[in-house]
């Protein structure tokens, strides 16, 4: 294991992955983004397949899970950590970065709206995201310091039913594309011409979404912006990888049945990676 020391980032701390958490697949939509930005960064994902979906959990569940997976990230190595859970990051931010201070950068989500306000032509925009981010604290801030002195109306929604769809690969089935449907069909009704993805399962929705509803909404993820962030941070400490470096890898670890995951992981990096193990 690399020495974990913020002071003087050593050879082998530069050379580490950078741990990428989400309750399940969905954090690897922020992992395609991280890798066209960070092509020379090996990545090590943990994804807590056996207790996904968070969004339903209470406020202290998901901050325990949050810490156990944060802390096995950093126990394997890793020179920083992506929160790519919107729920996650929504009740654990804090925390984690008062736990772990230099020794350990930590970046988070919080659903997008800044781009949706700046670009909304109605003066409505619409955020999906699961029960959990929706009463988060982080999300109710950037509410009231973005878009409520734009005069931008948010408008709502959640359902228990998506991220289950990613989880067991039906994202492309027709009763996904219903349940969409029923979900965003009111917010466009309301006028909304923004959708922001408040949750990182979504932007594997993106297909069934233009089926469910055609172009009513422009869709909006955080992943590009995480990944920008997460480029800052990097440099901030000192911890990019330099070029000519060894060939990154990207390797997985799942707390639910690995055989389950495997082709669902295919399937959703895909992505030029050298290598791809299972942790
Ligand atoms: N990808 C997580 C998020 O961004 C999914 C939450 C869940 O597990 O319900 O919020």
């Amino acid at each position: 294991m690399s020495q974990l020391s913020a002071e003087i980032p050593d050879t082998a701390r530069i050379a580490a992955p950078i741990g990428v958490f989400d309750s399940g697949m969905g954090g690897l939509s922020v992992v395609a983004e991280l890798h066209r930005q960070l092509p020379r960064e090996s990545i090590l994902y943990y994804a807590d397949t056996a207790h996904v979906p968070y969004g339903s959990r209470s406020d202290a569940e998901i901050r325990e899970l949050t810490a156990d997976a944060v802390a096995w990230l950093f126990q394997a190595g890793c020179k920083a950590v992506v929160v790519a859970c919107n729920t996650a990051s929504a009740f654990s931010l804090t925390s984690l970065r008062q736990h772990y201070g230099a020794r350990l950068p930590i970046i988070g989500l919080v659903p997008a709206l800044k781009p949706a306000v700046a670009a909304t032509q109605s003066g409505v925009v619409a955020v999906l995201a699961t029960a959990g981010t929706l009463r988060g604290d982080l999300f109710n801030t950037v509410i009231r310091q973005i878009a409520e002195p734009a005069g931008v109306h948010v408008l709502t929604a959640f359902s228990a039913a998506l991220v289950p769809f990613v989880e067991q690969n039906q994202h492309h089935s027709i009763e996904c594309e219903q349940e969409l449907h029923r979900v965003l069909q009111p917010l466009c009704a309301a006028g909304a011409d923004q959708l922001v993805l408040g949750c990182t399962h979504y932007p594997f929705l993106s297909p069934a979404i233009g089926r469910a509803i055609g172009t009513q909404l422009t869709l909006i993820d955080s992943g590009a912006a995480v990944a920008r962030q997460t480029v800052r941070v990097l440099i901030d400490h000192g911890l990019l990888r330099p070029i000519h470096t060894q060939p990154v890898f990207f390797q997985y670890a799942v707390t639910g049945d690995p055989e389950h995951a495997a082709p669902i992981v295919a399937q959703l990096v895909a992505l030029p990676f050298r290598r791809v193990m299972v942790y």
